[in-house]
């Protein structure tokens, strides 16, 4: 990931967009795991405070789906709580993949193709939002629109379970990410100690907040929070 001086460009999704559906079978070898420990351990620690709070059935919303792999699949394949699942990715080829690998559960899914910040659910009628390795692909003004979003459209005590960048990144871009020809790839974070300020200014409690070095070359700060 290199860092530059660019403002964020204006067609920005559409980029996004077309390098996902040139690259996502590329970052799907190389990054996707059935088994990927960092995910699987807080999607636990989420339905664990979600039975804590008595939930047997749930709706959650995941930002950035990608494939479905192992993120969607968990969330799915979970019993207690059994999940209703709004899976949502900007890139065409990701979410057609999410389908085909989702077939099982379709009953239970629904897929949703488009940018994040545009999606809209009613106030208070989710348990849980996730994001895995996704909000931090919107430049970070829009980070914190999103979180205000959040906030609202989950029930009280619903909980938000993401990853966001530990460093200040204004904007990040790299031309030819995963070495792809059409890799073109940005980034953008407010850095660990605002990100937790804008989190909370949004209405949530944090309840995790851990810095993780990733198998490859960058840490994260993950949070689990629940709205106050
Ligand atoms: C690094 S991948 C992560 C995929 C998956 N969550 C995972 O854990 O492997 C980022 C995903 O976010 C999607 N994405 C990027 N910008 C987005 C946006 N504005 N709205 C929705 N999805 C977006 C990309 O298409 C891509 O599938």
């Amino acid at each position: 990931m290199s860092s530059t001086n660019s403002q964020v460009p204006e067609d920005l999704k559409a980029r996004m967009k077309e390098s996902y559906d040139a690259i996502a079978t590329e970052y799907n070898s190389r990054f996707v795991r059935d088994d990927d420990a960092i995910r699987l351990d807080y999607l636990e620690r989420l339905f664990q405070r979600l039975r804590e709070n008595g939930k047997q059935d749930a709706t959650v919303l995941e930002l950035g789906c990608g494939a479905g792999i192992p993120g969607t699949r968990t969330l799915l394949e979970n019993k207690s709580p059994s999940f209703s699942v709004t899976a949502n990715d900007l890139s065409t080829t990701q979410i057609d993949l999410a389908k085909k690998n989702l077939e099982a559960y379709s009953e239970r899914l629904t897929l949703v193709q488009g940018d994040m910040l545009q999606l809209s659910f009613e106030d208070g009628s989710l348990d849980a939002v996730v994001g895995f390795y996704s909000i931090i692909h919107l430049p970070r003004e829009e980070q914190t629109v999103l979180l205000h979003k959040i906030a609202k459209w989950l029930k009280p005590d619903g909980f938000l379970l993401a990853n966001f960048s530990k460093e200040e990144l204004p904007v990040a871009i790299d031309e030819n990410w995963l070495k792809q020809e059409k890799g073109w790839v940005f980034w953008s974070g407010w850095g660990s100690e605002k990100t937790l300020k804008i989190v909370e200014d949004a209405g949530f409690e944090v309840l995790i907040k851990e810095v993780k070095q990733d198998v490859k070359d960058a840490a994260f700060l993950w949070i689990l929070a629940k709205v106050k």
